[in-house]
């Protein structure tokens, strides 16, 4: 069973980018303490940073055709049990994300949309979040915890499924 983390733009640079905000661990921490957690609960994590837009809609339509498309087995329709995705600035101006993620919403995989910082206390052009409608789920503002309370909850939905 498979979880995908995807995260966007400036996030390749965590723990020397505005550490106030963002906390001072790496991505590569971040991963590391989530593939612990995935070990131990015998799921397997694929972890990918890409700073365009484009590459995060071809990434997450490449998933869709691989395990979610009808003409696939339902054995392999169950291998993903959930997208955790950060969409940095994308948040808050891609519909071609959104409408990447949206078609998940027709599956029963799981989408929760995570930022480390509280896009809410920040400026208001962060208010606005084109992820947030189509989400299962959404945590601001925990830190580098979101990631690991989006992994808890996929995998008791995966286990629930
Ligand atoms: C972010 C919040 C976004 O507003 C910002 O553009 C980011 C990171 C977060 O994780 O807090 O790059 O998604």
């Amino acid at each position: 069973q498979k979880v995908f983390i995807i995260n966007g733009p400036n996030l390749g640079i965590l723990g020397k980018r505005q550490n106030n905000i963002y906390g001072n661990k790496t991505l590569n921490d971040i991963e590391d303490n989530l593939k612990i957690i995935a070990t131990k609960n015998d799921i397997e994590i694929i972890h990918l940073q890409k700073n365009s837009e484009g590459e995060i809609v071809s990434i997450l339509n490449e998933i869709y055709i691989s395990y979610c498309d009808n003409s696939k087995s339902e054995n392999l329709k169950r291998n993903l049990i959930g997208i955790i995705i950060n969409p940095a600035a994308y948040t808050h101006t891609s519909i071609a994300i959104r409408d990447a993620l949206e078609v998940f919403n027709e599956t029963k995989v799981p989408i929760i949309e995570v930022h480390l910082s509280n896009i809410f206390s920040r400026e208001t052009f962060r208010h606005k979040s084109y992820i947030s409608p189509i989400a299962t789920g959404v945590i601001s503002g925990l830190g580098s915890y979101g990631y690991e309370a989006a992994i808890f909850k996929i995998i008791e939905m995966g286990k629930n499924a």
